[in-house]
């Protein structure tokens, strides 16, 4: 059901690569909503057509660029200001990758030219696209930027390598960000810090499969969805959450407050019973 939640808002959604993508339920239901967009993805993301399939189905069209390359982000705003004859409301930033996960390589051997990619692509990306959208004044006052993180950036999860450290500068700019971007333009700037999801990101993280079933026992709302954290995504850019900003939002079903739950207590009793 759509409640016209962000009629008259324009906005940028980088991260669409398929329909699993929670970048991708997010266009679609900003679409819903109400909203005006464009998207955008790494160039290698056109090449499987299916983020020009979800263009379409948005009304809208989707813009090669790489989130850590200025040219591209700039031109990527430029495009925005033009179609929509002005400035936007909202940003979604829905982007990861460490190449050090995708090799196999673990914490304790990694590749330094891997690691900086990581930071780039998945950090240092926000800093960029709110330094070019600060520099072009592109952003109305009381818009809303959300990026997506994760429960890694606090605690330690195995197998989330390098990526944790990334997400735990993305968090960290989006407050040093949110602050200025407040004082001064009255924009609010938050991380979502998402459950595990399968999506192609999520699919790359070591045991993702067994994380899914653990981190669904240990919440006691049970994980929440790619479809969950879209409609969580859509009210950050309503007006209904002005004065939420620099904040780390989880929505995860309530795992990040649990310790030990009974559901994963009494599946971690059964290792017992086969040990006997
Ligand atoms: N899936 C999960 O379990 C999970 C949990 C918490 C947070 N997140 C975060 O959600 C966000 C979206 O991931 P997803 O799960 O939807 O997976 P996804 O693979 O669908 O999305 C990741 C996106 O990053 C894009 N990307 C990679 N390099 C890029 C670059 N240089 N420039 C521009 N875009 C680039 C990819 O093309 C892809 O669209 C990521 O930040 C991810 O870390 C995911």
């Amino acid at each position: 059901m759509a409640y016209n939640l962000l009629k008259g808002k324009k906005g940028i959604i980088f991260g669409a690569l398929n329909d699993k993508s929670i970048a991708w339920k997010v266009a679609e239901k900003a679409y819903e909503e109400g909203a005006e967009f464009i998207l955008t993805n790494a160039p290698v993301a056109f090449r499987f057509g299916e983020i020009n399939e979800l263009a379409k189905k948005c009304n809208t069209i989707a813009i090669p660029a790489d989130a850590t390359n200025i040219t591209d982000l700039n031109n990527v705003f430029n495009t925005a200001m033009e179609k929509f004859g002005g400035k936007i409301d909202f940003i979604l930033h829905s982007i990861g990758m460490s190449l050090n996960v995708r090799k196999g390589l673990t914490y304790d051997n990694l590749n330094y030219e891997y690691y900086k990619k990581t930071i780039d692509i998945s950090a240092l990306s926000f800093h960029k696209i709110l330094q070019v959208a600060k520099t072009k004044n592109a952003i109305n006052e009381w818009g809303s930027v959300v990026a997506l993180s994760y429960v890694a950036a606090q605690r330690t999860l195995y197998g989330y390598n390098d990526m944790a450290d990334a997400k735990a500068v993305l968090e960290s700019i989006a407050r040093s960000f949110g602050y200025i971007y407040g004082r001064e333009k009255k924009i609010r700037i938050n991380t979502i810090s998402q459950s595990p999801t399968l999506t192609t990101a999520g699919s790359g993280v070591k045991g993702i499969d067994g994380l899914m079933d653990f981190t669904e026992r240990m919440s006691p709302l049970g994980n929440a969805t790619a479809d969950e954290c879209a409609n969580f995504c859509i009210t950050m850019f309503s007006d209904l959450t002005k004065k939420v900003t620099m904040q780390n939002l989880f929505h995860d079903g309530g795992f990040s407050s649990m310790g030990m739950s009974l559901r994963a207590m009494e599946q971690y009793n059964k290792s017992f019973e086969k040990c006997d």
